[in-house]
């Protein structure tokens, strides 16, 4: 059993329960030769902390050692307390071209040793396979999982995603392999791709996988084993990784970092402070197989422990952009992300902890981003005037910032007001929206990022309406002004920010139907700025300082339910946990029936019954297709519950 414990984007914390113990992820498995391991696995669980290691039946199988496995198991066999993931022999068919073990006998072998996640044998697809034989490898491969399926018994089975470098194959295989009653889902055939630096085609065939794959199911990446690929690879929601780089790079003088490898030879210093480094000379690590190995093994697991870190502080994404600075073919990688973007921003959260650090031109690319910019399109209304002012990027808040340059402009211009900031156009009524307000960016801007931003500007302005646009260049834009667009505008920025903020977060039309009525404020005493909104005498939205989002309160999600048809903006639940939600029960994934497809991981939601009774409003954790999919974990977290009327007949 596989449980979510914590999420940035598609990669996630998460504990993985096996017969030998909890693994926590993402998590790294040593390799261990049966036949040579450097290491002692009993060393790797006390010295190095590792919770699970990965072994291969195959080599097993053929050796010696398949008597004293069959008979003691592995766990006794390798000495090594926590939980044993054993491999089936695919690889070996990659090197050497063939292996003379079928698929049942290398599952029957697996489950006859104990091992706890026993794996199929697939058929390890090439990166230069064609469509066609790539299909024919997929079609057995799926062939292969449901027979291993069959036949595993009380063995967790790890089933196999091949189909070379072709997104559809890749996708199919991935869909068929993990609606099986597979324990983890294992992107395979990707060694060749990492061996060859091609770190873009990774990353195509890594997305192409996942938007098959069960989200609820955790996915191993075969053969990665070098941390320069963890980060990238648990950002696309890769959870599991293994390694024999640690040991094969050590055999060849090599020494792993985080940022690449490195001759122990060449260098005087390694800049590391592992036990091994601080320990040693550098003389005596360069010429020593087991030190070595055993300084490439903290840099692994240390590298998995900065993604974990990265994950529970929503900082993913930075470290990606970071290292992929490291080496361009990573850099090539992070370029190629923003192709899926429509896929990848599903998984986005509505917003993040914390600031928006500014690395690079790519940022601006991120899927959160790209969102915001599509959301603009879609879902806010410029209101009228007769032209654009336009402002450049600069400190934040804008509002603050241009304040008294857009106090003078609307005495004497009827114009609206539009940041071009690098993430995108900022009507100045949304500039308290994270992460508008809470960026950090460079003085001196780069010419690629004001370039994109002077595309998503035109973009947005395109379809916005406005006979022109003037950048704010000084005072001479203020003459122009005047008699471009003759006139003056007199602004309610408390109700322009309501509404542009409501039509943004719930949709085109959600203002309307929010603030339809007698609508006042409750202000902050201390920054002046809106708290609640009352309508009717009803409190129906809170603004949040942090993110500049509403939190949604019961009137406001009945009158957004009402205006809005079935399923938008809901979550819809079983009829027998209703009762429950009623009164403030969190939303549990297994009996969520449906979902709007547009909510997002921190949207506000009503909660209903299939009748579109409102029984809650919550704060979604997941997206749609995640609530469908998890039978664990919470799906949404009530913020109130709605009772029923006491007049109403019990139902
Ligand atoms: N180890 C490295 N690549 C693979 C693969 O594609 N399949 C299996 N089963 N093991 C691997
Ligand atoms: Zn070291």
């Amino acid at each position: 059993m596989f449980e979510v414990t914590g999420r940035d984007g598609l990669a996630r914390l998460g504990v993985l329960e096996t017969r030998h113990g909890r693994v926590t992820t993402p998590a790294l498995l040593p390799v261990v030769n049966p036949n040579r391991p450097i290491i002692p696995p009993r060393d790797l669980a006390s010295r190095f902390g590792a919770q699970i290691l990965i072994t291969n039946a195959y080599i097993l199988g053929k050796s010696a050692l398949r008597e004293p496995a069959l008979q003691q198991g592995v766990h006794k066999l390798l000495d090594f307390p926590g939980a044993v993931m054993t491999d089936s022999g695919a690889f070996q068919s990659h090197v050497y071209g063939d292996v003379d073990v079928t698929n049942a006998q290398v599952i029957e072998f697996q489950k006859a040793m104990g091992s706890d996640l026993g794996t199929m044998l697939d058929l390890f697809s090439e990166p230069e396979h064609d469509h066609a034989r790539a299909r024919a490898d997929v079609d057995e491969t799926i062939r292969r999982a449901a027979e291993a399926n069959g036949l595993k018994g009380e063995m967790a089975l790890v089933g196999a995603v091949q189909g070379g470098i072709h997104e559809d194959l890749r996708e199919r295989c991935a869909r068929e392999v993990s609606a099986l009653d597979i324990s983890v889902a294992a992107i395979g055939g990707v060694v060749p791709l990492m061996e060859s630096y091609r770190f873009r085609d990774l990353a195509r065939v890594i997305v192409a996988s996942k938007k098959g794959l069960d989200p609820s199911k955790p996915v191993h990446l075969f053969g990665a084993g070098h941390p320069l690929v963890f980060p990238l690879a648990a950002l696309l929601g890769c959870d599991l990784f293994d390694s024999a780089a640690y040991a094969k790079y050590a055999r060849d003088g090599r020494m792993l970092f985080p940022d690449g490898t490195r001759h122990a030879a060449e260098l005087q210093d390694s800049g590391c402070l592992c036990p091994v480094c601080s320990g040693h000379s550098m003389a005596e690590i360069a010429k020593d197989t087991t030190l070595l190995a055993e300084h490439n093994l903290h840099v692994s697991f240390g590298a998995v422990r900065e993604v974990r870190r990265a994950i529970a502080s929503e900082e993913l994404w930075e470290l990606v952009e970071r290292r992929s600075r490291a080496h361009p073919a990573l850099l090539d990688a992070l370029f190629e992300l923003r192709r899926h973007n429509d896929f990848l921003e599903e998984s986005e959260p509505l917003s993040r902890r914390g600031a928006l650090y500014y690395v690079g031109p790519e940022t601006a690319h991120r899927p959160i981003l790209h969102r915001y910019r599509r959301r603009l399109e879609e879902r806010y209304s410029a209101p009228p005037a007769k032209g654009l002012l336009v402002l450049p990027e600069g400190g934040r808040p804008f509002s603050e910032r241009y304040r008294s340059v857009v106090e003078r402009v609307l005495k004497e211009a009827d114009v609206h007001a539009v940041v071009k900031s690098l993430w995108g156009p900022v009507p100045l009524e949304l500039d308290h929206l994270w992460p508008n307000a809470q960026s950090v960016v460079p003085d001196r801007l780069d010419p690629e990022a004001l370039e994109a931003a002077e595309v998503f500007f035109r973009g947005w302005a395109a379809g916005a309406g406005y006979p022109f646009g003037l950048l704010w260049e000084g005072e001479s834009t203020l003459d122009e002004l005047k008699v471009a667009a003759p006139g003056f505008r007199n602004v309610d920025w408390n109700l322009l920010r309501v509404r542009a903020t409501a039509d943004f977060q719930f949709g085109r039309g959600a203002a309307d139907a929010l603030l339809e009525g007698k609508v006042s404020y409750v202000v902050s005493k201390n920054t002046g700025k809106i708290r609640n909104v009352i309508v009717d005498g009803e409190h129906v939205l809170s603004l949040r300082a942090e993110d500049g989002l509403f939190t949604l309160k019961a009137a406001g999600a009945r009158r957004l339910v009402k205006a809005f048809a079935l399923p938008r903006l809901r979550v819809v639940v079983d009829p027998d946990a209703v009762p429950f939600h009623r009164e403030g029960k969190n939303v549990f994934a297994k009996f969520v029936m449906d979902a709007d497809p547009q909510l997002r991981p921190g949207d506000e939601v009503a909660v209903v019954s299939p009748e579109d009774d409102l029984c809650a409003v919550a704060q979604a954790a997941m997206n749609r297709r995640e609530m469908l999919a998890f039978k664990r974990g919470v799906a949404a977290h009530v913020r109130e519950g709605v009772p029923l009327p006491p007049s109403a007949p019990p139902r």
